[in-house]
């Protein structure tokens, strides 16, 4: 049975701060960020915006009622949670309006997750062929101001439908994992930002790729020669195309990079949104990449710090291009552009509860918004 991506859809907040105004707001060469690390903005989440009303944005972009029917299970990815018992899965059933009868599920290890709910939701649909899966990920990155990463951090959510015969990418059997226990990136309970050995999650992503990656070969018997194209986890651009150059070389190189950079389009004006990040970039390359075609395939890396990684292929299938939105490079272009001084003060605007565990009502116009906090609940509005 062919098992795979049937819809694919993001949404990313409204507002957006240009990297250059932040390298000139923190003394910084603006090209440290365009060309040392590849990116050039970030999204910005106001404080009515979460994982929950970002995933369920970017979910409704893309179901019908016909599919909130099928749907029988609702998996979200992140490390961005709201709350350390619900599941923000749940929240986003209700206000999706999906049918009752549904397992919904929250995963967390860092940027990996959402990869595992998309394993899952593949071997759901395998064990019920017309069971339809949401997998959704979603994750609000933030490193703090003036900190080492900060010029990485981002926001938004993709959404997958997974089903048997997709219209979009038939995902492969041929998934190798590595876990290792290691800290290169983590955030205790108490912390409000993740701890970050920078130099050294560079080295564990890529020590990750390359000793995966042969064990890959190993398994499979495949080579690049056999991709058209590969998504890797996308924390800033520029690792991503570390990573290629650490396993290809002469024409998979020259090949895969050109497809890379179409693959990053989305990433370098987003900015890291952890577990959807490599979804992000496979959403860009179908997007903005004119050389892919039906049957390619195409590679994946997806790594979470902590660390967990997995490589995993998928074939486009016949027609793919119809299931996409041309127009989403001229939506994200058309976001609301911040100044520093804004940036700070919305980013990292904290909603300031009572001793009932109240918080004044929020006004926030996107379909999904974060309304108030009730006697300690949050309340969420549709728009
Ligand atoms: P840094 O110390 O600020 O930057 O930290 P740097 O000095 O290493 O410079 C970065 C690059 O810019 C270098 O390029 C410089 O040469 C270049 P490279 O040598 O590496 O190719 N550069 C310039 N280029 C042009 N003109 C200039 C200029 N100046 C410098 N004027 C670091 C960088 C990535 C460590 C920091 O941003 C950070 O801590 N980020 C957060 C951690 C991270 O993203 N790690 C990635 C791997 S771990 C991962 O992917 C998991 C993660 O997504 C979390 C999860 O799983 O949940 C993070």
């Amino acid at each position: 049975m062919n098992i795979g991506i049937d819809k694919i859809g993001f949404v990313a907040p409204s507002y957006v701060l240009d990297l250059a105004d932040l390298a000139a707001a923190r003394n910084i060469d603006p090209n440290k960020f365009k060309i040392g690390l590849l990116q050039s903005q970030m999204a910005v989440a106001p404080v009515s915006q979460d994982i929950v009303t970002l995933g369920a944005q970017a979910a409704q972009a893309i179901l019908t009622d016909q599919d909130k029917q099928a749907i029988d299970m609702v998996i979200v990815g992140t490390e961005s949670s709201v709350d350390q018992s619900k599941a923000a899965a749940v929240s986003i059933h209700g206000l999706l309006g999906i049918q009752p009868f549904v397992r919904s599920i929250e995963i967390k290890e860092a940027c990996y997750g959402a990869t595992a709910g998309l394993s899952l939701a593949k071997s759901h649909v395998a064990q019920f062929p017309t069971s339809k899966v949401l997998v959704i990920a979603s994750d609000i990155a933030k490193y703090g101001i003036a900190s080492g990463g900060e010029s990485t951090q981002g926001a938004g959510a993709i959404a997958m439908l997974v089903s048997a015969d997709p219209r979009i990418m038939v995902l492969n059997n041929d998934n190798i994992c590595q876990t290792r226990d290691i800290m290169d990136f983590w955030r205790p309970n108490y912390d409000k930002y993740p701890r970050v050995d920078g130099k050294y999650s560079t080295e564990q992503y890529t020590d990750c790729l390359t000793t995966t990656f042969a064990r890959y070969q190993e398994k499979t018997g495949k080579s690049l020669a056999d991709f058209a194209a590969m998504c890797l986890h996308i924390p800033f651009s520029k690792q991503g195309l570390k990573g290629l150059q650490a396993i290809a070389q002469g024409s998979d190189l020259e090949r895969l990079t050109e497809r890379f950079h179409e693959a990053i389009v989305y990433n370098q004006i987003v900015g890291n949104i952890y577990t959807g990040s490599i979804f992000l970039s496979l959403l860009s390359l179908l997007e903005n990449s004119q050389a892919i075609q039906a049957d390619d395939q195409v590679l994946f890396y997806s790594y979470g710090s902590g660390a967990v990684c997995e490589i995993f292929s998928g074939r486009l299938v016949e027609g793919f291009r119809d299931q996409l939105d041309s127009q989403r490079l001229e939506k994200l272009e058309a976001r609301t552009r911040l100044t520093v001084d804004q940036y700070e003060s919305i980013f990292f605007e904290e909603l300031q509860v009572d001793d009932q565990g109240n918080a004044a009502e929020l006004t926030d116009t996107a379909p999904f918004a974060l309304h108030k906090i009730e006697d300690h609940k949050r309340i969420y509005r549709k728009g």
